[in-house]
C-alpha cells in the first residue's frame, strides 16, 4: 500500500524531443492525488537526472546515445532496487521506453523469476543489428531478454532479466522484420490488435495473466501509451493507428487490478509537446487509477 513515484525524463532513446517532459505532464495530471485518494501512501522521489542530447555526441548510429542511456539505466536500476528494498511499489514515469531497461533490471533483482506485460503498439524487440532507426527505445524488451549490446544486457551483472515464456506483448500492430523473427524463434506470446479484436480484451488478459504468473514471483507492467489508439492518446512520438481503445485499456488495467499480481509498473512515451491539452497524460493517470484498484462502485 506504499507507492514511490520516480520520473525519468529520458528522450535519448527516441528521435523526438518532448518525451522528456512526460513525467511533468503526468504529475500535472494529478497522479499523486489520484493514488492518495485510492488510499495509498505515496512518496514522489522526483526525477532522475538525464543528460540533454545537445550536450552529447549521438555515438554509434545503430545505438544512439548508448553510453548516456547505459548510465541512466544503471541509476534507474539502483533506484528501483532501493524502492523495492523498502517494501514499496515502484511506479516509474517516462520518458521514452528505453527506461524499461533500468526498471526491469532493478525489479528483477527482487524476484526468482519475473513476468512482464508489455502493452505497446510495438515489440521493442530490436537490437543494434535489426533496428531500422538506431533508437534504443525500440530495443528494451530484447535487452531484458538478454539480446543486444552487452553494456545494456549485462546491467547489474546478470542476464537475462526475464524469460520469453513469461513475457506477453499486448496491442502490437507494427513489428520490424527482425522482431518477427525473434518472436518466432523465442516463442514470445504476442496479442496483436487482430487477436484483441477477435478474442476481446477480457479473454486476452485472462490468457496473459496465466503466462506472466506461471512459475513467477513478480510481474512488471510496462505500458507504452502508444499502445492505445492515437485518437485516445495523441501525445506520443511514434503513433500507430488502429490501437487499443480507451475502454479496452481500462478493462485490461481493471483485470490486472483484480488479479493483484503487479510488483512494479511504468508508464512511458507520454509527449505533451505533441499532445492536445495534456490528454495523453490524463489517460495515463486514469489507467494508473484503474490498475491501482479504482472502481466506479
Ligand atoms: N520499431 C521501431 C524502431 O525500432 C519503433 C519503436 C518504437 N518504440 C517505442 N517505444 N515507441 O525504431
Ligand atoms: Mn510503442
Ligand atoms: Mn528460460
Ligand atoms: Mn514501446
Amino acid at each position: 500500500n506504499k507507492v514511490t513515484i520516480v520520473g525519468v525524463p529520458m528522450d535519448l532513446g527516441a528521435d523526438r524531443r518532448g518525451v522528456d517532459m512526460g513525467p511533468s505532464a503526468i504529475r500535472y495530471a494529478s497522479v499523486k492525488e489520484k493514488l492518495t485518494q485510492l488510499g495509498y501512501e505515496v512518496s514522489d522521489q522526483g526525477n532522475l537526472s538525464v543528460p540533454t542530447p545537445e550536450s552529447y555526441d549521438v555515438g554509434e548510429k545503430q545505438l544512439k546515445y548508448l553510453r548516456e542511456i547505459t548510465l541512466v539505466s544503471d541509476e534507474l536500476m539502483r533506484t528501483v532496487d532501493a524502492v523495492k528494498q523498502e517494501g514499496r511499489f515502484p511506479l516509474i514515469l517516462g520518458g521514452d521506453h528505453s527506461i524499461a531497461i533500468g526498471t526491469i533490471a532493478g525489479a528483477a533483482k527482487h524476484h526468482q523469476r519475473m513476468g512482464v506485460i508489455w502493452f505497446d503498439a510495438h515489440g521493442d524487440l530490436n537490437t543494434g543489428e535489426t533496428s531500422p532507426s538506431g533508437n534504443i527505445h525500440g530495443m528494451p524488451l530484447a535487452v531484458s531478454l538478454g539480446l543486444g549490446h552487452p553494456d545494456l544486457v549485462d546491467l547489474g551483472g546478470f542476464a537475462p532479466k526475464v524469460h520469453p515464456e513469461n513475457v506477453v506483448i499486448i496491442g502490437a500492430r507494427q513489428l520490424d522484420e527482425g522482431e518477427r523473427v525473434l518472436i518466432r524463434e523465442r516463442g514470445i506470446k504476442v496479442y496483436t490488435m487482430h487477436d484483441i479484436d477477435r478474442m476481446g480484451m477480457a479473454t486476452v488478459m485472462n490468457e496473459a495473466l496465466e503466462i506472466v504468473s506461471n512459475g513467477t514471483d513478480g510481474v512488471h507492467l510496462s505500458l507504452d501509451l502508444d499502445g492505445l489508439d492515437p485518437h485516445d492518446a495523441p501525445g506520443v512520438g511514434t503513433p500507430v493507428s488502429g490501437g487499443v481503445t480507451y475502454r479496452e485499456s481500462h478493462l485490461a488495467m481493471e483485470i490486472l487490478a483484480e488479479a493483484d499480481i503487479l510488483t512494479s509498473a511504468e508508464f512511458v512515451e507520454v509527449n505533451p509537446i505533441l499532445d492536445q491539452s495534456n490528454r495523453t497524460a490524463k489517460v495515463a493517470v486514469a489507467l494508473i487509477g484503474s490498475v491501482f484498484g479504482e472502481k466506479v462502485l
